[in-house]
């Protein structure tokens, strides 16, 4: 039988959060594809974005056959994961929400969402906001200024000056967090500062990762025989870069 593969994409390291928390729990063939010649995402129009994912999609499939693609990235998902949908009709999509929902299920009241300028402005974000308003949840959110492009350098150069511009970035979430009881990280970027927010703010961190894996339970009716190690795909690749994304998600792993 032909191999079948789940395919995860983001535009950078950030998905490698939510590939990590599906992997340890699944026995799968996976793919991830690293969009970082595109990256950031979070600055592009919906159009654009819609184009650039089409085409990796549609590139992908001529070589592997795919049983689902995980948008690993709030930015992805809030605004083209519809569009997508319909230029892949035959194609499930998973896409990543901010989980304004769990927190509010948790019984958070008072909530800061931490996204990108793009997602900030997209209906389906702006609904989940209004929604939960709506209850008398006050939900406060903060676009952070070139936070995921910070970490995405961080985490591949770790120069001083990156580490710098993440810990400003840090900063600026710890002064919004003030009269707060939840944080919730809504890009995939973010993850990887999980820790050191939740240090910070003194605030419980939530993301969405583990709502993806249930969506991907649900979709998946008969799982591989065995997992076999993710095929790490970059749309900018060096070896070195390569190199770098298979050890950040080795390290996500081993720290699980
Ligand atoms: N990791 C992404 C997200 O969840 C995108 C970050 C970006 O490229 O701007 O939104």
């Amino acid at each position: 039988m032909e191999k079948e593969y789940i395919l995860f994409i983001d535009s950078g390291v950030g998905g490698l959060s939510t590939l990590a928390e599906i992997y340890q729990r699944l026995d799968e063939n996976y793919i991830y594809f690293a969009d970082n010649k595109n990256h950031p995402y979070g600055n592009k129009s919906p159009e654009k974005l819609c184009e650039i994912l089409t085409k990796i999609i549609t590139d992908v499939k001529c070589h592997y056959k795919l049983k689902m693609v995980v948008l690993a990235c709030n930015t992805a998902t809030t605004s083209v994961i519809d569009s997508l949908r319909e230029k892949f009709p035959e194609t499930a999509f998973i896409g990543t929400e901010p989980a304004i929902k769990l927190a509010e299920n948790l019984g958070y009241k008072r909530i800061l969402v931490l996204v990108t300028k793009l997602t900030s402005c997209q209906p389906k974000f702006k609904n989940l906001v209004e929604n939960t308003k709506k209850i008398g949840t006050i939900v406060k959110v903060l676009v952070v200024d070139k936070f995921a492009s910070n970490i995405e350098r961080n985490l591949i150069e770790n120069s001083f000056l990156s580490n710098f511009r993440v810990l400003k970035n840090l900063y600026t979430i710890k002064l919004n967090s003030k009269n707060i009881d939840s944080v919730v990280l809504g890009c995939t970027h973010y993850c990887h500062e999980k820790k050191r927010i939740e240090n910070l703010t003194g605030k419980t961190v939530l993301d969405g990762n583990f709502g993806v894996f249930k969506r991907v339970l649900t979709l998946d009716k008969q799982f591989a025989l065995s997992k076999s190690f993710p095929v790490f795909m970059l749309s900018n690749s060096s070896k070195f870069t390569k190199q770098k994304y298979v050890k950040i998600f080795n390290q996500i792993l081993a720290n699980k």
